[in-house]
């Protein structure tokens, strides 16, 4: 069996009185994408910013490819390969597409050798975003803001990549190039953790499925196995498990 890539145990977190995760533990492997799901304010973001470093847990680890993370900043995580997106995109408004990704390539560089302008190069190709390099990032639609958010990740050569919410506010024709994006970075080999609403192009490509509510892991596993639980129908999809997609009567 395959030692999993990333391996989350016993994650703790709260705020004063609020809870964002209570004993959270999940594994992802190379080559496989779990979804993140859960009601507003389960704690998900924060999730992703405990593995991510830009925020401690309270107990438990972080271990990527046998190495503890837990007590490592986000600039040393990105270093040894843990990417992320953030839910708001917050591109450097003043600088070009390109300059924004060669940022992102030129931090957390030292595990490659290579060229930072190739690997900026190489990130806005496979984001589709190479004929927008000399716009300016503050001019970008919503679409292309998005895939500058996995762009800038992408620059750093992440092994493990954490998106939040990369769908949200897309256009159902625009679903499926964001749906191809992942689905092409998870088939590279790439760990994906992918936080998502829009749950019909989550389950287009993830592997697993993980369900939070406030702070705690309600069902983790087969994807269509994990929304038909009744927890997760209670607390999460309510009346609106009937409308994703394959899953009507
Ligand atoms: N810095 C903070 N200080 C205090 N409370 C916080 C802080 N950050 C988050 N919280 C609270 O922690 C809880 C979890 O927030 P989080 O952003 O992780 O939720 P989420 O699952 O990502 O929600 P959403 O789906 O709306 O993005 C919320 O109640 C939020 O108000
Ligand atoms: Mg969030």
């Amino acid at each position: 069996m395959t030692v999993p890539l990333l391996q989350v145990a016993g994650v703790a977190k709260r705020f004063g009185r609020v809870v964002t995760a209570r004993d959270v533990s999940f594994e992802v492997s190379a080559g496989e994408a779990l979804g993140l799901v859960g009601p507003n304010g389960a704690g998900k973001t924060t999730l992703l910013d405990i593995v991510a470093g830009t925020r401690r847990a309270d107990a438990g680890s972080v271990v990527l490819d046998g190495q503890d993370l837990t007590r490592l900043g986000a600039a040393a995580r990105a270093d040894l390969g843990v990417a992320r997106s953030y839910q708001v995109p917050r591109p450097f408004a003043g600088l070009t597409v390109y300059e924004n990704v060669l940022v992102g390539a030129s931090f957390a560089g030292r595990r490659h050798g290579g060229d930072t302008r190739d690997r900026a190069w190489h990130a806005l190709e496979v984001t589709g975003l190479a004929g927008a390099a000399d716009t300016p990032s503050g001019s970008l639609r919503l679409l292309d803001r998005k895939r500058l958010e996995v762009a800038r990740a992408l620059a750093t050569g992440p092994r493990l990549l954490l998106l939040d919410e990369i769908a949200g506010g897309l256009t159902e024709r625009e679903l499926p190039q964001v749906v191809g994006l992942v689905r092409r970075l998870r088939d590279d080999g790439v760990a994906v953790v992918w936080i998502e609403h829009v749950l019909h192009a989550l389950l287009d490509v993830v592997d697993r499925l993980l369900c939070l509510a406030a702070g705690e892991v309600i069902a983790q596993g087969d994807p269509h196995e994990v929304i038909r639980s009744p927890e997760v129908v209670e607390v999460y999809l309510g009346s609106t498990v009937d409308s994703v997609p394959g899953e009507s009567a």
